[in-house]
């Protein structure tokens, strides 16, 4: 059974995550979601807030499971016994961002970071935009799920 770990911030999940996990469950036999905290971020949402709406919007994927990653990456790998990493790429900004961390992960362990390309069709789609866009009362429904857009505008009203 191989099993594949991808991590995010998910801050908030959007269908651009939701599409690369999808794409991820159908290749591996087991995909375990690490919702992870990034030092370098301030989160918009709680890392409890951030576990449910991933939960909520991946309930359909039967092989998939998610959890709070509170370590490093590779040790949450570790622990769930998984056989690579995979990342979703929209284009070559984002290549430009993973390389690095894929390079220092295999470094730390030997585990692998498997690409997958994401739909062209989502390329747009990014956690900062939806905040961004719902700040300034444009329409989100198009980047995340109705549960996470509902979380953002209520987010936003208690700011
Ligand atoms: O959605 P993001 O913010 O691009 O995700 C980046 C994330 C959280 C996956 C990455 O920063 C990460 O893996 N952080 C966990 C801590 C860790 O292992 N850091 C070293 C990874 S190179």
């Amino acid at each position: 059974m191989k099993t594949a770990v991808c991590p995010g911030s998910f801050d908030p999940i959007t269908f651009g995550h939701i599409d690369v996990i999808q794409r991820a469950a159908q290749i591996f036999d087991r995909v375990v979601v690490a919702v992870a905290t990034n030092l370098a971020k301030n989160y918009f949402f709680s890392d409890e807030e951030r576990l449910q709406l991933a939960a909520q919007s991946l309930a359909h994927l039967p092989n998939v499971e998610i959890y709070l990653a509170p370590s490093l990456l590779v040790d949450f790998a570790k622990a769930h016994q998984a056989d690579a990493i995979v990342k979703g790429l929209r284009g070559g900004a984002d290549f430009f961002n993973e390389e690095p961390m894929a390079l220092l992960n295999r470094n730390l362990t030997e585990i692998e970071t498997v690409f997958v390309l994401a739909d062209p069709a989502l390329a747009h789609v990014a956690s900062s935009y939806v905040k961004e866009v719902a700040a300034y009362h444009g329409s989100i429904d198009k980047l995340v799920p109705e549960h996470v857009a509902a979380a953002v505008y209520n987010k936003l009203a208690v700011k």
